[in-house]
């Protein structure tokens, strides 16, 4: 067995034992609002369907299954880790990309969002803090009320998540006027959004197939 005692030999480590996926790449998918009707909650569903038809394994979860309190060190010194954040640090390990959807607030990302990719950020025992993220394919995409499409927040979603050390896809899926874009089915409506989903999903499979890094 090997015991892996430094972040940087982890990083080593994974990348000698990383091989192109021969099977279905495993995709999890979240959107960073819980919100009932939620638009980008709808958004991470037609984007699990659309992964799975480019021959993904798609897991789409809720972050209202993950409740955490807003990160406090003081808690995270006296309680540890919140049981959500570590059952979600074993399933980012366990997949090899993830799309966040994420509303824009304030020209940023969700709180909600945030501070669950801060909490699965946190070391967990031995294991260095990054290790769920480090060199997994993210794409990103949000939806909005508004005309902008979450733009502004998907550069500071960007910014956090390579970071963290994932490989963000270059390409974004934004939808602006959220309200009208989606059919009773709760799916894109636009034969123009359709296409840009099925290209990014196209592109989150393949990629999360060459680099092939699950841990
Ligand atoms: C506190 C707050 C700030 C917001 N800021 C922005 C913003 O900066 N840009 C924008 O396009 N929409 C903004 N919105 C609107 C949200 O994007 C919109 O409510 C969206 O539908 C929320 O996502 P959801 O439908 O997935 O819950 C804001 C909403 C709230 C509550």
């Amino acid at each position: 067995m090997n015991v892996i005692v430094t972040f940087r030999e982890y990083v080593m480590t994974s990348i000698e034992n990383d091989k192109p996926i021969n099977g279905k790449p495993r995709i999890l998918l979240l959107s960073g609002s819980t919100r009932r009707l939620s638009y980008n909650t709808r958004l991470a569903r037609h984007m699990a369907l659309t992964v799975e038809q480019a021959g993904g394994n798609a897991t789409l979860i809720s972050l209202a299954d993950y409740p955490m309190a807003i990160y406090h060190a003081d808690d995270e010194a006296q309680f540890g880790l919140p049981e959500s954040a570590r059952q979600l640090r074993a399933l980012f390990k366990s997949h090899h990309g993830v799309f966040f959807a994420s509303p824009e607030e304030n020209s940023s990302i969700s709180a909600l969002l945030k501070n669950t990719l801060d909490w699965v950020s946190r070391a967990d025992g031995d294991e260095p803090g990054k290790v769920p993220y480090i060199g997994k394919v993210a794409a990103i995409g949000g939806a909005t009320t508004g005309a902008s499409g979450t733009r502004l927040g998907l550069l500071h979603l960007r910014t956090v998540l390579s970071g963290l050390g994932m490989l963000v896809l270059p390409s974004v899926m934004t939808i602006p006027f959220a309200a009208n874009a989606f059919d009773d089915a709760g799916l894109l409506q636009s034969e123009e959004q359709r296409a840009a989903a099925e290209a990014l999903a196209l592109s989150l499979v393949r990629t999360a197939r060459a680099v092939g890094v699950s841990s």
